[in-house]
């Protein structure tokens, strides 16, 4: 029995869903802990294509508890279609879903707010996925959102909301956006509300409970290291705290009880949205597109990609406290004569061995890569170590010794069977 925290170790986008889905067959509880429908978790089960958003990707396994931790930020509209559409695929969540009392709602302004604040920074723009995350955390820090108990009490949500409509009627009024209607929003949210009320709880007591039965607790990371708010790329991050030390605040479970912090990356990168990346490469970019791979779960754009930096990897353990690292999209590289890792950065003839906090020396920074013969054979049927080609296994051996880990699994394929523990 073991409590484990899972993270992104790159930009996001690392293969979280696949591998939470994996490690779920063994955990009893699977928690989100920040973020909100800005993450889209792709599971396959067979040939069935999951992308879960708001809902932990455990909800796939019959029985398991899935919990949005107050960390969250819940979109309650989308929270209620994404229900409905697992309802569509037969998956059941009446009984074994649970929506923190203390999570912070994502109203329609904040997705405003979210695009107005997009359209003012013009070439300088994040390219958030518009879906009202950085609106609604701030309003959180500042101590005026509005949260799932209050959303789900009617009279508290009426006054909340009028004084909200009132405060932000105003600055749409002076950008030309079209101002708010309290009866139109009260009417749709209040619905949600109805729907979501007999799933609210107090999660913090829940997952204290399970600890004391000896449950085993999955706490499900979304984005990545790199776009955390305080060691990610700033500004071109995401509004929480994407490391694992969120895991803990984002669900009021104390860090003394988590037993081990596993990370996911790509056997290469990849980036949605603007800022920084070392190894961002035209050729692997073209190439993975080519495959109709590699194009965002959530808003549908083409990631950016590049060869696997483990400049950034080796920073991500430091963070995060990696103990173990599961590698996904091995296959992606199959037919590369050769395949390069970043294993540092040069700028004004500086070597950095760690991702440089100073965005304007992280921009100037360029790869310095190791070159390894590739392996020019489908790895995707493969399901052991020992069945690897050669070269496919002296790539990851110095994938391993570059990032300072352990690799514990690598992942060939999308579908949950196609992975093998090393
Ligand atoms: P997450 O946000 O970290 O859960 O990752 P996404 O679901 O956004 O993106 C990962 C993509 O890689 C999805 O399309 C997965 O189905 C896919 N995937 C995960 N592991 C593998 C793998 O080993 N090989 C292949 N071909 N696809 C994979
Ligand atoms: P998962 O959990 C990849 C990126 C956006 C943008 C920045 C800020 O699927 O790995 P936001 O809407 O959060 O304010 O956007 O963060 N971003 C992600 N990129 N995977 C994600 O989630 C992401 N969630 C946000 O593209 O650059
Ligand atoms: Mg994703």
């Amino acid at each position: 029995m073991a409590n484990i925290v899972l993270v992104g170790a790159q930009w996001g986008d690392e293969g979280k869903g696949k591998i939470i889905d994996v490690l779920t067959e063994k955990s009893d509880i699977i928690v989100r802990t920040q973020g909100g429908n800005n993450a889209g978790h792709t599971v396959f089960i067979g040939t069935t294509k999951y992308v879960l958003h708001l809902v932990p990707s455990g909800i796939l396994h019959k029985s398991k508890i899935c919990i949005i931790g107050n960390g969250v930020v819940v979109d309650p509209i989308g929270l209620v279609k994404e229900i409905e559409g697992l309802l569509s695929m037969n998956v059941q969540v009446a009984g074994q879903l649970f929506i923190s009392q203390t999570a912070h709602v994502v109203m329609p302004w904040h997705k405003e707010l979210d695009a107005l604040k997009e359209s003012k920074k013009g070439s300088n723009k994040i390219g958030t996925t518009k879906n009202g995350i950085g609106p609604a955390y701030s309003e959180k820090a500042d101590r005026t959102g509005i949260r799932v108990i209050d959303f789900i009490h009617p009279e508290r949500f009426k006054t909340l909301l009028k004084n909200k409509i009132e405060e932000h009627n105003e600055t749409f009024a002076a950008n030309g956006i079209p101002t708010m209607d309290f009866d139109e929003i009260y009417n749709l949210y209040s619905k949600a509300a109805e729907k979501l009320k007999p799933l609210v709880a107090d999660t913090v007591t829940l997952l204290h409970e399970a600890w004391k039965q000896n449950k085993s607790i999955l706490f499900e990371g979304a984005q990545g290291t790199f776009l955390d708010i305080d060691h990610g790329t700033y500004p071109f991050v995401t509004s929480s705290n994407t490391t694992s030390g969120g895991a803990c605040t984002g669900s009021g479970f104390p860090p003394n009880r988590i037993d081990k912090v596993v990370g996911v990356a790509k056997a290469y990168s990849t980036r949605v949205g603007s800022g920084p990346m070392p190894s961002e490469n035209e050729e692997i970019s073209n190439h993975l597109h080519g495959l109709g791979r590699e194009f965002g779960a959530t808003t549908g754009r083409p990631r950016r990609c590049g060869w696997h930096d483990a400049v950034a990897t080796r920073t991500a353990v430091m963070l995060n406290g990696i103990d173990e690292l599961a590698l996904t999209n091995l296959d992606g590289l199959d037919t590369f004569d050769t395949v390069k890792l970043c294993v540092a950065y040069e700028c004004d003839g500086i070597q950095y061995r760690y991702v440089p906090s100073d965005i304007t020396v992280l921009e100037r920074c360029k790869p310095v890569y190791k070159e390894l013969p590739g392996w020019k054979t489908p790895t995707t049927a493969i399901r052991s170590w020992d069945d690897l080609p050669e070269n496919a296994r002296n790539y990851l051996k110095n994938l391993e010794k570059e990032s300072e880990t352990h690799l514990s699994i690598i992942s060939v394929g999308p579908a949950r069977d196609e992975t093998f523990s090393v």
